[in-house]
């Protein structure tokens, strides 16, 4: 039996709002802390104002507030090292270490991992001169990818439709160095064909548990148009996941990734995400990250009924065997209501209203990301300002509540998808 502990969340987006709300509701919770949180964490606990990539001051306050567990929302304190500064001092956190944590934060070693462990991927060389870069081309079809190796905030990927525009994507990350030295390498990568979802697991350093499917919705428009954005909308189960996919992609993806890891003397602790193309010969990794998704995070909150705390502490304790959460069989749906000109420039500072209206229709929470509190308003100060999420018995009527609510809420210059969910209503 677990007695109370202050919990400490790193991170400021509708994700880490999403992991306070559900932490919140824990008969385990002493204290919340959220660093550096938003209006919504405000809410529910004390928001901290330390950077999430400042490990050290993240790792004093650890120790100067008796926080028995960090959970950690974004992928760059985890690139950087947070888990191994608190484990150094003893503290216990969720999520990977610097080595883990190099499945997202290098796409080559995650590409040497899917090859070690036999798992299925795009077609891609890598490649560190712009030359060889270029001549490279010639072996890949007309459609590419190209990749900026290291992390680049979710911009340092483009899709290419003709050689042109590869030429120019090359171009663009090793000549302009448009993503700094995330693009010093290159992956020149196969276009697969096929639906995406995402399947994210709790995993323990040698052991997983699945969570249910979800899918983003990574272009700013309806109908996946326009650029990508850090995902416009989520819901879960998707239903292109069916249950035997399920057992596949534990099977023949988790297990062996995280033996390789285990292997490789970097066993592999906290959330592991998968964004996969489900093709027509079967799901293919498209990328790992080290932590929840954003917005994806969101709806499978809604969707777990069971206490989070115990399987986080599991998680960071190695012990993950013994947890079973529980999930709804419910639909949830998040749409992101975002600032006019994301993913370019927005303005920040826009008075919102309409929340409590929003919160009190059937179903549903909003979620804050890019918001701040100014006197008794709450203002828009990011791209992604909410997250407003909402169950229903079926998808069509999660979508219903969903939008029902983000029709209350208003600011000047909001966003939004009309269309979040279509591809699991056409199925
Ligand atoms: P990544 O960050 O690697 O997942 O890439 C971001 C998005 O680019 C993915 O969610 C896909 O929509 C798209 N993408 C990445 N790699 C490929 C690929 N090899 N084929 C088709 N689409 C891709
Ligand atoms: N929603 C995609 C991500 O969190 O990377």
């Amino acid at each position: 039996m677990l007695s109370k502990i202050n919990i400490l969340i790193i991170g400021s987006g509708g994700r880490e709002h999403a992991l306070a709300w559900k932490i919140k509701q824990s008969p385990l919770l002493g204290e919340l802390y959220c660093a550096p949180g938003n209006a919504g964490t405000a809410k529910l606990g004390n928001n901290i104002d330390i950077c999430n990539d400042d490990i050290i001051a993240l790792a004093d306050f650890g120790e100067r507030h008796n926080i028995g567990l960090t959970v950690v929302g974004p992928e760059v304190p985890l690139c950087l090292g947070v888990v191994d500064e608190f484990n150094k001092r003893g503290l216990k956190i969720f999520g990977p270490n610097k080595e883990s944590a190099r499945l997202e934060g290098s796409k080559s070693f995650m590409k040497e991992i899917l090859s070690k462990s036999g798992v299925p991927t795009a077609k891609y060389e890598k490649h560190t001169n712009v030359d060889d870069a270029l001549t490279a081309l010639n072996r890949f079809d007309e459609q590419v990818v190209i990749k900026a190796d290291g992390l680049a905030a979710g911009k340092g990927v483009l899709i290419c439709a003709t050689k042109m525009q590869a030429k120019n994507a090359i171009k663009t990350a090793m000549i302009d160095r448009k993503f700094g030295n995330a693009g010093d390498t290159v992956l020149i990568e196969e276009m697969l064909e096929g639906e995406e979802a995402s399947v994210l697991a709790f995993c323990d350093g040698e052991d997983f548990l699945l969570m249910p499917s979800s899918q983003d919705h990574k272009r700013i428009g309806d109908g996946d148009t326009g650029p990508n954005t850090g995902g416009m909308g989520a819901y879960s189960p998707a239903p292109v996941v069916t249950s035997d996919l399920e057992k596949d992609i534990s099977k023949n993806i988790f297990s062996p990734v995280l033996k390789t890891m285990s292997e490789l003397g970097a066993p592999y602790k906290g959330i592991l995400y998968a964004g996969l193309m489900i093709t027509q010969v079967g799901p293919k990794v498209l990328e790992f990250n080290c932590r929840f998704g954003d917005p994806e995070c969101q709806p499978i909150m809604l969707r777990l009924s069971s206490d989070i705390v115990p399987v986080l502490v599991a998680c960071a304790n190695g012990e993950i065997n013994n947890h079973k959460p529980k999930w709804d069989n419910d639909t949830a749906v998040c749409v992101v209501m975002a600032s006019g000109g994301y993913p370019g420039n927005y303005d920040k500072g826009k008075t919102i209203r309409g929340i409590d209206e929003a919160n009190a229709v059937e179903g549903v929470v909003v979620f804050h990301a890019g918001t701040k509190l100014d006197g008794n308003d709450v203002v828009t100060s990011g791209g992604r300002v909410l997250g407003v999420t909402a169950k229903g018995i079926d998808v069509r009527t999660a979508i219903d509540n969903a939008y029902e609510a983000v029709e209350k809420i208003t600011w000047d210059g909001a966003v939004y998808r009309g269309d979040i969910g279509h591809r699991a209503i056409s199925r």
